[in-house]
């Protein structure tokens, strides 16, 4: 074990769950020695448990933590959103000293970043909100990293960063992303972007499954094909090893065995929520989240009288196969699409000076929404760095195109067999309404202007106007 002094650990790391424990021994593994803490004694002895040779320390408290860091220190925070940020804050803000560091790398909401950045910069502590994704496997082999704040902070942990981070053609999936909250709240869309991605794989499974009556062993097949071509990504692959992952309790496959109701900690409904008062369209990802929350409401659902069976397929299923790869590649671009779009309204709003370049690069590795697709958006973004929205560029466009006669036929076939595929029409009605010069909306305008004598304009002369529609 390398030789370690007090004042000699590189880095310090609070919260020492599996996230935690992953990145210091990560770290440590990379020339960069650890000092760990975290209240749960279990959690400090699972620590030294797994370090083995590597240089790293668990502490019992924060001060003694403080004490093996090496100036100005660097202290990462892996705990829990939320109220346990603001605690161990307070008190890290205690034993620091002025141009020390402080990392958040949990999925704190931006919000909160945005409140803790300028709380620490009393003390005159730098701070930097940074996403991290890739889950435990992540952290310990390979993480995809979002850091937000000052970048001359960014600059000092860049080396360990990036040592920890995935590596994707010889390049890190990391980069200082802008000032303030810019890297949770590129976290956080990723996380929608990861909910919009999840509920297109779970409807296209139902309309196999139920749709089709495809056996776990087809599905398998299904996936496992289309991950060889152009859907390939991380969740395409996992869903073809999830499908076929036995159960020794049930004999079956243990997915069969799982109850239809999905849980979440809320990144997916923040980047909703976010979206909403930036007055940004993410319907697929507004979709997902209303469909976890619908699977939570299984008495209900259960109790239902309205129920009634699946209207067996009628068709080509070779060729519905065809329009489903098709469809969900059109779906996915399109999720993505939102998502990218949020990105650049936020930026605009917040000014977080961000590169969508640069967040599509370190996106292709190391996370969970990593895709092959990353690679064509990085492109579309590095030819048009203010390209507004994916749809517009050229060659995205004109797969968009390829995929459309699929998305349609799925989104046909769905309805018509009473299988619920909200994500799919959402993404479809995005497209249709995205590239429509004309939508509807002039009769909201005129509604408007009925009720609440709110004004519209016109499209021949410069407005805005009022008509009295009721009176003659
Ligand atoms: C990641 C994941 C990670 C976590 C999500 C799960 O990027 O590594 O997104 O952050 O698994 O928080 O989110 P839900 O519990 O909301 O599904």
């Amino acid at each position: 074990m390398m030789e370690t002094t007090p004042q000699n650990y590189a880095i310090g790391m609070i919260g020492l769950g599996v996230m935690g424990r992953n990145l210091l021994l990560n770290l440590a593994e990379h020339g960069f020695p650890g000092a760990g803490y975290d209240r749960d004694p279990a959690k400090l002895e699972a620590l030294r448990a797994e370090a083995g040779a590597l240089p790293v320390r668990a502490v019992a408290d924060v001060a003694a933590l403080v004490a093996l860091l090496q100036r100005p220190r660097a202290v990462i925070l892996l705990v829990p959103a939320g109220a346990a940020v603001d605690a161990v804050l307070a008190e890290l803000a205690e034993h620091l000293d002025q141009g020390d560091l402080i990392i958040d790398a949990g999925n704190s909401h931006f919000k909160d970043t945005e409140r803790r950045e300028a709380e620490l910069g009393q003390f005159h502590l730098d701070f930097l909100g940074t996403g991290i994704s890739g889950g435990e496997e992540g952290a310990r082999r390979g993480a995809s990293l979002m850091p937000g704040g000052s970048a001359a902070a960014f600059e000092r942990v860049r080396p360990a960063l990036e040592a920890v981070a995935a590596r994707v053609g010889g390049e890190p999936c990391v980069a200082h992303l802008g000032p303030g909250a810019a890297g949770h709240f590129v976290k956080m869309t990723h996380n929608g972007i990861e909910y919009g991605l999840m509920e297109l794989l779970a409807e296209s499974y139902d309309l196999m499954k139920r749709g089709l009556g495809l056996s776990n062993q087809e599905l398998h097949e299904v996936y496992a094909g289309w991950d060889a071509g152009e859907l390939n990504g991380y969740l395409m692959e996992i869903t073809a090893a999830i499908v076929i992952y036995p159960d020794g309790a049930s004999g079956r496959e243990l997915l069969d065995a799982i109850a239809p109701v999905a849980r979440q900690k809320g990144t997916g409904m923040w980047t909703s929520q976010a979206a909403m008062d930036l007055q940004a369209p993410v319907p697929t990802i507004d979709a997902a989240v209303t469909q976890r929350n619908l699977s939570a409401l299984e008495a209900e659902r259960r109790g239902a009288s309205l129920s009634r069976p699946t209207p067996p397929f009628q068709g080509d299923r070779a060729a519905f196969l065809r329009q489903l790869r098709q469809a969900l590649y059109g779906a996915m671009i399109l999720t993505y699409a939102q998502g990218f779009a949020l990105l650049r309204i936020a930026s605009d709003a917040y000014h977080y000076e961000l590169d969508l370049a640069t967040v599509a690069r370190i996106w292709r590795g190391g996370c969970i929404i990593r895709a092959a697709a990353l690679e064509r958006f990085r492109a579309a973004f590095q030819h048009k760095p203010h390209l507004r929205n994916l749809i517009l560029d050229e060659a995205l466009g004109a797969e968009l195109q390829a995929c459309e006669a699929g998305l349609r036929a799925v989104a046909g076939a769905a309805v018509a067999m009473a299988l619920p595929a909200p994500a799919f029409l959402a993404s479809l009605a995005y497209l249709d309404s995205y590239r429509s010069p004309w939508l509807p909306a002039n009769l909201l305008q005129a509604q408007r202007d009925c009720f609440g004598a709110h004004t519209y304009e016109r499209v021949d002369a410069k407005g805005p106007f009022h008509t009295e529609w009721l009176k003659p």
